[in-house]
């Protein structure tokens, strides 16, 4: 927003000087000019205050992706649907940094090989999205209990209503940041490193010795895992294991 913001302030400054030049033949022509100008500038400014490089591309393609839907007359409603949908899937993107995306299915073969066989357990996903690892694991360990806690409204009702026929499987609505871990034999996070310390933090105060935590790819500063498995995937997934 700062990098819109100043890119707005600059440009306008910049078309304003032209204009004053009489160097702006007629506003309406230059409508590409201006946004042209308008996301360069975002983009240096982003550069400047050093983005990840996706949001050089989103910066530079906000102002005429606007320009764009005004000219196409997009209805005003449907920016309001459009947030809500979002919103819907994504509730905590903002606020924990964590999108939705999804372990593979060999990451979830992979858990699977590191839970016990000769007692039940009960496992938790601590933002479990679809929820499609859970079935898999409640499938193929009957006995043991799967939970997951999900805050985007969307996700979990879709992993609650896939779960319906799964004694052994339940999926809660919430934030896992309000969950007590104390129950749970295994917590397993594919998450981001932003939460990683508080979720960490969490793990070592509420979860009972001999328990285990599983964290996906992401690591927690100045703690080693007891163990790094690899699991083979596309997306060269690491399971980190810290046993409790
Ligand atoms: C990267 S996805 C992982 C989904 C699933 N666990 C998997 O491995 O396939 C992370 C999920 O955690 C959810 N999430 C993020 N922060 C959360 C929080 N504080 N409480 C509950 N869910 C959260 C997000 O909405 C997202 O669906």
């Amino acid at each position: 927003m700062l990098a819109q913001g100043m890119a707005s302030f600059i440009s306008f400054q910049i078309i304003g000087l032209m204009g004053r030049m009489q160097r702006v033949p007629d506003l309406s022509d230059a409508t590409w000019l201006i946004v042209g100008l308008h996301s360069g500038l975002a983009m240096l400014l982003s550069l400047f205050l050093r983005l990840p490089p996706w949001w050089l591309i989103i910066q530079a393609a906000f102002v005429p992706a606007v320009v764009l839907a005004f000219r196409l007359g997009v209805a005003p409603a449907s920016y309001l649907l459009a947030f809500a949908v979002f919103w819907l899937i994504f509730r905590d993107n903002t606020a924990e940094r964590v999108p939705l995306y999804l372990s593979s299915d060999r990451c979830w073969q992979a858990v699977g090989d590191l839970l016990p066989t000769d007692r039940p357990i009960r496992f938790l996903d601590a933002g479990c999205g679809l929820g499609g690892g859970l079935r898999t694991l409640a499938r193929r360990f009957p006995e043991s209990h799967f939970e997951g806690i999900e805050s985007a409204p969307l996700p979990w009702l879709y992993a609650r209503f896939m779960a319906r026929k799964l004694p052994n499987c339940r999926i809660r609505p919430g934030n896992l940041r309000e969950l007590d871990f104390q129950p749970y034999d295994v917590v397993y996070a594919f998450l981001s490193p932003q939460p990683m310390p508080g979720i960490w933090c969490k793990v070592r105060r509420e979860m009972r010795p001999g328990s285990h935590f599983i964290s996906n790819s992401f690591g927690v500063p100045g703690f080693e895992p007891d163990r790094i498995i690899p699991v083979g995937d596309r997306g060269n997934s690491r399971l980190l294991l810290w046993e409790l």
